[in-house]
């Protein structure tokens, strides 16, 4: 499975990734676990400091054309009409994943999207472009069915309608039980339905204020994870029997979704359709402001 974990600011998305890394191996899977936060968070919970140098893959471009064998007249967003696009391997890995990644632990590899630098504020170019490389990276990647990715994110919306998760499986969404937490969920799911991706929800500092379920449904709650120390101390070995089972259940409900991984880059090549239609519905119109 190929996870993506969004939500509010705080949630608990960077301890979440966390917990189910050290859950899928402590069953003896392997993880893919990428930080796509500029913060590093999961990195940090992982173990992972600065002085452990990983290249980040927020400067991959280069070696993500050279690997596609395209020059950089090629747009990204004109790859997913191409029908020469290399597909990447995790285990066995291809050079660029191989490049990227940092065995942290024993049955863990580390993928840093990487930092914001002051270049980013004099640079010519959005923020999102560092983050092009992935967003093409994710629906590309292979692996075997045991194998998991899990891929820590920005908080928020941003990456979301950036479409940065249209070439996952699923994304889980960590929610507490607060007004501003449960509408980020549903700003979210709103752009997950646009091109059916499955949505599901983990409810994490679970206080039981009896409100979530006139909010989400309880069929998208994966689980409930109250509050425990050992996600702050990020110590697997001091988690609280009950956030063990949770994550037990958690797991046992993403185990028996089938996905059909063709859809990962099938949803890239609707987006190209449509984004394609849509300018050039643009052409015919004179510039109008954002107003909607
Ligand atoms: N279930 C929990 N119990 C106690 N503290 C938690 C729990 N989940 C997260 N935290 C703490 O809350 C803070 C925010 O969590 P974090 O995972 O960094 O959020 P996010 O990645 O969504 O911004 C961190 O200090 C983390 O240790
Ligand atoms: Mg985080």
């Amino acid at each position: 499975m190929k996870l993506a974990i969004v939500g509010k600011g705080g949630s608990g998305k960077s301890s979440v990734s966390w917990l189910l890394t050290k859950y899928f191996q402590s069953r003896n899977q392997n993880v893919l676990a990428i930080d796509a936060d500029y913060n590093m968070d999961l990195g940090h919970n992982l173990g992972w400091n600065e002085s452990i140098e990983i290249p980040y893959f927020s400067h991959s471009e280069v070696d993500f054309y050279q690997y596609q064998e395209l020059d950089q007249s090629v747009y990204y967003v004109d790859m997913p009409a191409r029908e020469d696009m290399k597909y990447f391997s995790y285990r066995p890995n291809d050079p660029v994943t191989e490049k990227y990644i940092y065995p942290i632990e024993k049955g863990v590899d580390l993928m840093v999207a990487g930092p914001v630098h002051t270049d980013r504020l004099y640079g010519h170019r959005c923020t999102h472009a560092y983050m092009s490389s992935l967003k093409m990276y994710l629906p590309l990647l292979k692996k075997r069915k045991e194998d998991i990715v899990i891929i820590d994110s920005v908080a928020g919306t941003d990456m979301v309608s950036y479409g940065m998760y249209l070439g996952v499986d699923a994304m889980v969404v960590v929610v507490e039980e607060t007004p501003n937490s449960m509408g980020v969920y549903r700003q979210i799911k709103e752009i997950a339905d646009e091109f059916m991706i499955p949505v599901y929800v983990v409810v994490n500092k679970y206080y039981q204020l009896g409100k979530l379920e006139h909010h989400i449904s309880p069929d998208v709650i994966l689980g409930k994870i109250g509050i425990d120390m050992g996600l702050i101390q990020y110590d697997y070995t001091t988690l609280t029997p009950e956030t063990l089972s949770s994550v037990e259940t958690i797991v046992h409900r993403l185990d028996s979704y089938n996905w059909d991984e063709s859809l990962q880059w099938k949803r890239h090549k609707i987006w190209k359709e449509r984004y394609d239609t849509q300018l050039e519905e643009s052409k015919k119109e004179e510039y109008t402001f954002v107003n909607e």
